[in-house]
């Protein structure tokens, strides 16, 4: 059985007195996680890290949204996974829309960046995505499967199942036009298929993918209802505590 996971990708908001302060706010909704089996976790700016991976209540998993491939070295503005190990961060989102369209990563940087968190034993949280174009001329798993073959080149199957994938069409994000229940599943499901073809069908189990673009506390359910999607990867509606708690509630109830 995948444990289904919630994680809020906080991008560029809060300062770290807000980030504090969310996670200080967060014991009873952690517990409740806890309690009902479900990951929980936030990723705030690398700024934040610190201080509330040192303020949150334990059960919470607390991510950067980016890491460089290196150890250290002359790499202006750029924070190394032994740097996040240094205060306890062991996850990282690689690859998100965002960091694709404005710092121009690829997924062969993804793939780079994948194999040394993995080899770190850190979990990368790697995401795909496609345009509203790609998606409009019906190319998306020709897209997505580049992706997936991409970013998991050269990564073994026995570290492969650590990754979590966040299937996240970038016409989705931000704009409220989520992807019906019916496209995430369909797309999730076909991940899955292709890391089954990469890797075999005891990795395809395992592996967590989740669904990300407009996740709300009101559609959530439909998403975590679906066969092959194990969680959520929320923006907007992950930062405010009632909302994340709301998203919380309604995958359980
Ligand atoms: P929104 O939930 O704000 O659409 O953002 C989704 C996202 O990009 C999460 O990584």
């Amino acid at each position: 059985m995948r444990k289904k996971l919630l994680m809020g990708n906080w991008k560029m908001n809060k300062t770290i007195a807000e980030a504090v302060k969310f996670v200080e706010e967060c014991d009873s909704i952690v517990d409740t996680a806890e309690k009902n089996n479900i990951d929980l976790g936030v990723a705030p700016t690398f700024l934040s890290l610190k201080d509330v991976k040192a303020k949150a209540p334990k059960g919470l998993i607390i991510s950067a949204q980016n890491v460089n491939d290196q150890t250290s070295g002359a790499f202006t503005g750029e924070v190394s996974p032994e740097m996040l190990q240094e205060i306890k961060v062991t996850w990282a989102i690689i690859g998100h829309s965002e960091r694709r369209t404005y710092n121009g990563e690829t997924s062969q940087a993804c793939n780079k960046k994948m194999i040394k968190l993995l080899n770190q034993n850190m979990v990368p949280l790697y995401c795909c995505g496609e345009t509203l174009e790609t998606y409009e001329k019906g190319e998306t798993k020709n897209f997505i499967k580049d992706q997936i073959v991409a970013g998991f080149k050269d990564i073994p199957c026995d570290k492969a199942k650590n990754v979590v994938i966040a299937y996240e069409p970038i016409w989705s994000i931000g704009t409220g036009k989520n992807a019906s229940k019916e496209i995430a599943q369909d797309i999730c499901a076909f991940i899955r298929a292709t890391i089954k073809e990469l890797y075999g069908e005891g990795t395809a189990n395992d592996i967590r993918i989740l669904y990300g673009g407009s996740v709300k506390p009101n559609n959530i359910k439909e998403y975590l209802t679906s066969p092959d999607i194990d969680g959520a990867l929320v923006g907007g509606a992950s930062l405010a505590v009632d909302s994340f708690h709301d998203l919380l509630m309604n995958i359980i109830q």
